[in-house]
């Protein structure tokens, strides 16, 4: 699973079209045309054999929505990474609200992978035993629903480019952002630019004091506070349990 900061993501959808703008601009896009990302997507539907390109059937024991059929999926999967076992090189996730919940430490860990197989799940669900036979890792991007995996997998993708060595124009801005060890596991305090004063309202003075010590103990300070305001779970205190 460990690459040397280029890696090979392939996904698999019934909407590929989707991917198409977000591939070709901003940070992914720079990733990939410095050849540090390759970025592969790939219609579930070319491994249909029927007339109607069928990925979905009734669920069994009945309810509502449809399941995706195993049999393109696992085709699909095993085309592009290989078959399941320890002989894979590819890292196969299923983006789906079952998962492990994605965080900026698992971030980390899948940039640094050499083969990502990223399959978008859709409908009520995937069929368990397409799940068993082709999938590594099943991970969310957060509690709540979506209707596929196709913009969790962006989620994922555009977590990824930004780390990967030599895309960041300025390799020091990743290390400040928040979430990441720099900046101790809190949140970024407020941000500014010119002009020095705007609609009345100013800059902090100690912003534009020139002094450095004074300006890097005013960011931890209003980063300590919006964390404990905004986000107790990530001080380590425990948040107020009736909200
Ligand atoms: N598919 C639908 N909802 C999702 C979520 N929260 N995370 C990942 N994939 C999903």
């Amino acid at each position: 699973m460990p690459g040397q900061g280029r890696i090979r993501v392939d996904v698999l959808t019934i909407f590929p079209s989707l991917f198409a703008p977000f591939l070709d601009e901003a940070m992914v896009g720079i990733a990939r045309r410095k050849g540090a990302a390759e970025i592969a997507v790939h219609d579930l539907r070319e491994w249909t054999r029927d007339r109607h390109r069928t990925v979905d059937d009734a669920p069994y024991g009945g309810g509502p929505g449809m399941v995706m059929k195993p049999e393109p999926l696992v085709d699909a999967i095993e085309a592009i990474a290989g078959a399941k076992g320890p002989e894979r090189k590819a890292h196969v996730v299923l983006l789906s609200p079952q998962g492990r919940r994605l965080d900026q430490a698992g971030m980390e860990t899948f940039s640094q992978c050499e083969h990502l197989v990223l399959v978008c799940g859709r409908y009520e669900g995937v069929d368990q035993r397409a799940i068993d036979l082709g999938v590594d890792e099943e991970v969310s991007i957060g509690d709540y629903v979506l209707s596929g995996g196709e913009v969790p997998a962006m989620v994922l993708i555009e977590g990824i480019a930004r780390l990967l060595p030599g895309v960041l124009g300025n390799p020091e801005s990743a290390e400040t952002d928040s979430f990441q060890a720099r900046n101790q596991g809190l949140l970024e305090g407020p941000h500014y630019t010119r002009p020095a004063v705007y609609r009345d309202r100013a800059v902090p003075e100690v912003l534009r004091s020139g002094d450095h010590g004074a300006v890097a103990r005013w960011r931890a300070e209003r980063a300590q506070e919006r964390t404990q305001e905004r986000r107790p779970d990530l001080t380590g205190a425990r948040g107020d349990p009736k909200r």
